[in-house]
Order: structure tokens, then C-alpha cells, then sequence
């Protein structure tokens, strides 16, 4: 009986549910820390990364221990005119780490800055080595979200707009700027590679388990796309979600399964709802969690799964919410 429902389920991937947390909590974000934008766990403990909007980039130490400054990506960052801005639009000088992931075999932080581009910090923490800044001559401009592909130590990033920096995000949104990019950083020979051009708004990216493709999250398009590895670039590719202004996508430890964060319109009213969703490598839409009880109408930017827990990124907020579903 059980089998035959979850090859039902599994078979009409259009049976998604809507589930509703059992429980929330909140990892309070240091004193005038803000917008954990994303988060990137060490694998086999309750430690985790983060990056605020002042610049800092943070490492959460596990519950009772708090969080410590661990990073930042702007050389010469001045802490006395940058600690503790929660400005919504970020300055240059302080930097805005946004994508963040660990290649759990050697320990690196791959780290995307908007404003500082693409880059790597070793576990003694400190500056962000740089690894790039520019692609085909086109320099980066709102460098937004990585994921490591762990058995190879592949880098898969993104790049928002080749025109538009984070402060000018609206703008970007409502010129239906497409000049984003998918990017690779091939980790034997140091060298970057575009791999897809032309993505309106590039925020979030997740390689598969196999790394035969990655999801790209379009958020100036409302949609999210698959993009095969194999063949010529650019690579085929198909659209797999249609979620409103998806953000991070982040895959699951196990079944390779992928959270987006972004929102629903609701019926009739102008408003969006904070929603998780999690779908599989074909799109199909296995559960919805709504958040709006905890986040109101504002924006989340990841869903992670993590030991059974969806820990919730948010650039509008000063906590990580930590749901049990
Ligand atoms: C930090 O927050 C306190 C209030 O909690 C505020 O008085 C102070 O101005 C803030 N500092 C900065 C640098 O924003
Ligand atoms: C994306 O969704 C928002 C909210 O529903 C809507 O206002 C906007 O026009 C959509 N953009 C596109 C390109 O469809």
C-alpha cells in the first residue's frame, strides 16, 4: 500500500502538498547584524556561515555558543564605518557577501560578494581570496550565489546582471534586464567559464548529485531553469518551476531533491507569500511550506535543508528561522 502511494506520488508529481511547520525557532543574529542572505554548513555539526549585510561574513558556533566575524570580502573594509549598517542598500566599500558554499573535503568557503565578485576563504577565515572578478571580458556586477560540487570540488556561480549592481536590483527588475550568467570554476585549472548567457536576473544555483546539470533560479523572469552539463554551450535547457522571484536553490543531502525560496501571488491581492519549495530534478513539486505566519509579506532568499531541519535565509530579517516539519 505504502509503495503504491509513493509511486503514485512520485509518478504525478503534481500531487505536491502544502505543509505546515510543526515548529519555529530563531537563530538571533548578533547585535545590529542583519540579511543572512545565505548559509553554508560544516558538515557533521551545527556550525554554519553566513553573510550580513554590513559585509561581515559570520560562523554561527552551534546552539549556546553564538557567532563570531569570520570573513569579509572588501580589501580594506573600514569596521568602524561598516559593522553594524543594516543598510537595505548595501555600500561597496563594506562589501555584501551573498552566496556562500564549503567544499567540505578541503574546508574552502567559496564566497559570491555582490560587489567583489567571486572568491574563496580558507578556515582561518580573514580577506576572501579573490579568484574572479570578470568573465569574457565582462566584469561581474552583482555576483550572487555558488554551489560546490563535493566529489569533483567543481564551482558553480552565478552573476546576476552584467548592468545592474545589488542597489539597483528594482531597476534591473523592471528594465527585464537579462544579462545574467551561470558560471564555472574549474578547481584543477583555476580557470572560469560561462556557461549560459542571457538569464534574466541569475540568483540561485545547485548542481546535481551527478553534476549532469544545475538549476538557475531566474528572478527577474519568475521562473527557475534546468541546465544540462553535457553538449555545447550554451547548454539545452528548460524551464522547471515557475515560482514568483525565487531566490537561493539549495539541493537536498539526500534523494537530490532541491528547496527554492521565493513566493506565491496571491489571489486577488497584490501582496506575495514567503514560500520553501521543494522540487525534484524534473521540477515536479513534491511540498510547499508556507512562511508567511513568521516573515509577513517579506522576501526569504534560502530554504536549506539540514539534518531535518529547513534553516530560512532572509535578507530583510536579523534571524535564521529553523523550522520542524
Ligand atoms: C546598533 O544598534 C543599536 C540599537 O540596538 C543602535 O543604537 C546603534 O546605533 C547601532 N549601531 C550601528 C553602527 O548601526
Ligand atoms: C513576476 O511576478 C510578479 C509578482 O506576481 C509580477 O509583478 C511580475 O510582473 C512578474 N514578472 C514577470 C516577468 O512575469
Amino acid at each position: 500500500m505504502a509503495s503504491i502511494f509513493l509511486a503514485l506520488f512520485f509518478h504525478f508529481g503534481f500531487l505536491s502538498t502544502l505543509v505546515s511547520a510543526i515548529s519555529f525557532d530563531k537563530i538571533q543574529l548578533p547585535k545590529n547584524a542583519t540579511g543572512p542572505e545565505a548559509l553554508a554548513f560544516r558538515l557533521g555539526t551545527l556550525q554554519f556561515f553566513t553573510g550580513v549585510a554590513d559585509g561581515r561574513i559570520l560562523k554561527y558556533r552551534g546552539p549556546g555558543n553564538g557567532f563570531v566575524d569570520f570573513g569579509f570580502a572588501a580589501p580594506n573594509r573600514p569596521k568602524s564605518i561598516c559593522d553594524g549598517t543594516n543598510n537595505l542598500n548595501p555600500n561597496p566599500v563594506c562589501g555584501r557577501p551573498l552566496g556562500m558554499a564549503l567544499h567540505h573535503q578541503t574546508q574552502m568557503l567559496y564566497v559570491c560578494d555582490a560587489f567583489f565578485g567571486f572568491g574563496v576563504l580558507g578556515p582561518q577565515g580573514g580577506l576572501v581570496t579573490q579568484l574572479s572578478t570578470s568573465a569574457d571580458g565582462v566584469p561581474y556586477r552583482f555576483c550572487n550565489a555558488v554551489d560546490v560540487h563535493q566529489p569533483t570540488g567543481n564551482v558553480y556561480f552565478t552573476d546576476a546582471s552584467a548592468v545592474y549592481d545589488i542597489r539597483e536590483q528594482e531597476a534591473a527588475v523592471i528594465a527585464h534586464d537579462s544579462t545574467g550568467r551561470l558560471l564555472k570554476y574549474d578547481v584543477k585549472n583555476k580557470q572560469v567559464t560561462v556557461l549560459f548567457w542571457n538569464l534574466p536576473g541569475a540568483g540561485g544555483v545547485a548542481v546535481d548529485e551527478q553534476e549532469r546539470f544545475v538549476l538557475v533560479s531566474e528572478f527577474i523572469a519568475n521562473r527557475t531553469r534546468k541546465i544540462w552539463l553535457q553538449g555545447q554551450r550554451p547548454y539545452r535547457s528548460e524551464i522547471v518551476n515557475s515560482l514568483v522571484m525565487p531566490d537561493n536553490v539549495k539541493r537536498t543531502m539526500i534523494l537530490d531533491n532541491f528547496w527554492l525560496a521565493g513566493a506565491t501571488a496571491r489571489v486577488m491581492q497584490s501582496n506575495l507569500l514567503p514560500v520553501g519549495v521543494r522540487i525534484n530534478g524534473n521540477g515536479n513539486v513534491l511540498e510547499t511550506v508556507n512562511l508567511e505566519q513568521w516573515y509577513g509579506n517579506k522576501p526569504v532568499s534560502e530554504v536549506h535543508e539540514y539534518g531535518f531541519k529547513l534553516y530560512i535565509g532572509s535578507r530583510s530579517e536579523d534571524f535564521i528561522g529553523v523550522i520542524k516539519h
